[in-house]
């Protein structure tokens, strides 16, 4: 838990300005920067960064935001990752709130851990590259290999030499710990000798997503020596081999651009993928698959290709990764390599060109893969084809979205020749006998995994109405224009004519502040916003500004949730655009917004208050198709009528807006 007071401090020293200027090359355009796109290839700049406003937005894709979210959104940072992150960028020292002794200690500790493996991968590269011993001998092997410089730098492989303790008496001499030395895996204590874990080895460091170090896989040289091929870092505090993935700090960005992650299982198949120019390819590291590591790759993309070596004795395995994937509610597909092969071996076989056609044409659905795999000895016996169709049926039970299994349902119908009925039912038995069945956590993850897009969903890909439209509306003119004075024409009724003609108005021209208007519009029809993240915001900047507080955006972060935070700079950064792009067009600084703010909050207003009126109606009506007493049937009617005339009374002040 980090201080408020340091979120705080963090939100007002980093500039969104200079961290994006980290990752995206940008340019002056007026008061604002532009660049291209990190999220999308495009040929012309549409990513733009406010220094003033502290926010940006990417019109290509639709995202923006203030600094932290950048680096949640490129660098897939967890919200304090990317403030601890900040925090480093700009010297700010993190104070955590109320961390008990034990837990100061702990964290003191994986810090001084990732200080060592830092140490250490900085020395093994160095033996690598820069000695005689290790260039003849490590680098030698890494080149006969079919590995080019600039991979193994991409990878920062390094070679551990052939002696019993010399990582160990260097990192001694460095100040290092001998604690930590064989906490963190790299030395071993021995009759009370130090020693190296890794020796005579070419040495893989493992990155965490974020690109720290947490472990090693060290190779021997020559596989005719009777140790291990592979030894790897031990467990600790930081290296769970569970939840890690080779290869996926230099993945990542690949991953999200291609919306797709490869699954492949070794250091070298990860490494000569990427020499191919497959960059989204990241390794488990020949464990079986677990559900963190999925979860790690679903942060980037919910599209996985697992790709399995021919004659692999590891098929059931794979199956069982198949089936967990479904089950986080992500696509999977499959690919099969020639009998024989490894993504490493096989890559050498062909030009880069050939490889990527290869894996385009060779991919294949789960269920098509399943089909092929068991379908050998089915082909003729019924009774095998049915125990193959309820086997794939199983795997599409996993899925925890309805309609996704609907569409792999139809799917199996179209490839196996059987009815869509007869798999439903089927489905509709697997799912009951897996809720009977003590799979509890199972089918709660399911509902959580059910639960959780609908709620997301709802912003990023809304259906909006033209009630969310007016109610954001009003958002943006609380968050540009709240403290404003202005002068508005309120029109007030006189009389109501009997004749049906329209209503009689009087003008009455009024000075009020914005917020003030708002407030007293909104407040006589007790208005409730259409979700949580309107309400919220309307609450909290209504109750600044009537304190005649000014809202300073940078400040109103810290308080505001990842989505509201998104609300805001966007509805900044559409303001910026539309200043930029009149000031380029006309070479002035446009007001018209803001000479008509009056008229323009009024037709906010009067707007939606006859959507809600028109709202009320609707629901009067919906009553009267039901049966109803006639005393009751009268009520409404007249309530039916009273909602009429306020429609026709504002609908006229509309219309003299105009
Ligand atoms: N592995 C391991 N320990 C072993 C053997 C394998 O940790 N004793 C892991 C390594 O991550 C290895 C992966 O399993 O990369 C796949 O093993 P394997 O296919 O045997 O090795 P390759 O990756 O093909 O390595 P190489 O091509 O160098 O033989
Ligand atoms: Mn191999």
């Amino acid at each position: 838990m980090i201080k408020r007071e340091t979120i705080e401090k963090i939100f007002d020293t980093a500039r969104v300005e200079e961290v994006v200027g980290d990752f995206v090359n940008l340019k002056r355009a007026g008061s604002n920067l532009k660049g291209y796109s990190p999220f999308n290839d495009e040929k012309s700049p549409s990513f733009m960064v406010s220094p003033s406003k502290q926010i940006w937005k990417d019109f290509s894709s639709g995202k923006g935001g203030n600094v932290v979210s950048f680096l949640m959104e490129h660098e897939r940072m967890t919200y304090p990752e990317a403030l601890r992150w900040l925090a480093k960028r700009y010297n700010i020292e993190i104070e955590e709130a109320e961390l008990s002794l034990e837990e100061r200690q702990k964290q003191t500790e994986r810090e001084s851990l990732f200080l060592v493996l830092e140490f250490a991968k900085n020395w093994f590269k160095k033996q690598l590259f820069d000695t005689s011993f290790g260039r003849s001998v490590g680098l030698n092997y890494f080149k006969e290999r079919g590995f080019r410089e600039e991979i193994l730098q991409k990878f920062e492989t390094g070679f551990s030499p052939d002696k019993p303790d010399a990582l160990t008496q260097a990192a001694l001499a460095k100040g290092f710990k001998k604690d930590f030395l064989i906490k963190a895996g790299l030395s071993i204590e021995r009759n009370n000798r130090l020693i190296d874990r890794f020796r005579g080895r070419i040495m893989f460091p493992i990155h965490s997503l974020s690109g720290r170090v947490l472990g090693f896989g060290g190779r021997i040289l020559n596989s005719s020596l009777k140790t291990a091929k592979y030894i790897n870092s031990p467990e600790n505090e930081i290296y769970h081999k569970s939840k890690i993935l080779y290869g996926i700090f230099q993945a990542k960005q690949s991953i999200v651009k291609q919306n797709q992650c490869i699954l492949v299982e070794g250091y070298t198949d990860v490494m000569a993928l990427h020499q191919a120019g497959i960059t989204n390819t990241v390794a488990s590291s020949g464990t079986a698959l677990t559900i963190e590591q999925i979860q790690l790759i679903k942060r980037l993309t919910p599209n996985i290709l697992v790709v399995f070596d021919g004659d692999r004795a590891g098929i059931s395995a794979a199956l069982r990764g198949i089936d967990m994937i479904l089950a986080q509610g992500m696509q999977v597909k499959v690919l099969l390599l020639p009998g024989g092969e490894d993504p490493d071996s096989f890559s050498r076989k062909l030009s880069a060109g050939d490889l990527q056609k290869y894996i385009v044409d060779n991919t294949q659905d789960f269920i098509n893969f399943k089909a092929l795999l068991l379908q050998n000895d089915a082909q003729n016996d019924p009774l095998k084809k049915g125990e193959l169709v309820r086997n794939i049926v199983q795997s599409i039970a996993k899925i925890p979205n309805a309609i996704q299994q609907e569409i792999y349902i139809k799917e199996v119908a179209r490839i196996m020749g059987i009815s869509e009925e007869v798999l439903f039912k089927e489905l509709a038995i697997i799912l009951k006998t897996a809720q009977n069945r003590a799979d509890k956590e199972a089918l709660r993850q399911r509902k959580k995994e059910v639960l959780k897009p609908v709620e997301k969903n709802q912003f990023e890909n809304p259906v909006i109405s033209r009630r969310e439209i007016l109610e954001r509306e009003i958002i943006k003119l609380l968050l540009l224009y709240g403290h404003r004075e202005i002068e508005v024409d309120e029109w007030e009724l006189k009389e109501i004519p009997e004749d049906n003609s329209d209503p009689v108005l009087e003008k009455l021209t009024r000075r009020s502040q914005v917020a003030e208007l708002i407030y007293k519009y909104l407040q006589d029809d007790e208005l409730e916003f259409s979700n949580d993240i309107f309400q919220h915001l309307f609450n909290l900047l209504t109750h600044k500004l009537m304190q005649r507080e000014v809202i300073d955006t940078v400040k109103l972060m810290p308080e505001l949730t990842e989505v509201e935070a998104k609300l805001i700079s966007d509805i900044l950064m559409e303001e910026e655009k539309y200043r930029l792009a009149n000031w380029k067009d006309r070479q002035i600084e446009v007001k018209s917004k803001e000479d008509t703010l009056g008229w323009h909050v009024m037709d906010v207003l009067l707007n939606l208050r006859r959507l809600l009126i028109q709202d009320l109606i609707n629901e009067q009506k919906e009553q009267l198709k039901q049966p109803v007493e006639e005393p009751e049937r009268i009520q409404i009617f007249n309530l039916i009528k009273d909602y009429l005339l306020l429609f026709r009374i504002l609908s006229t002040k509309l219309y003299r807006l105009a």
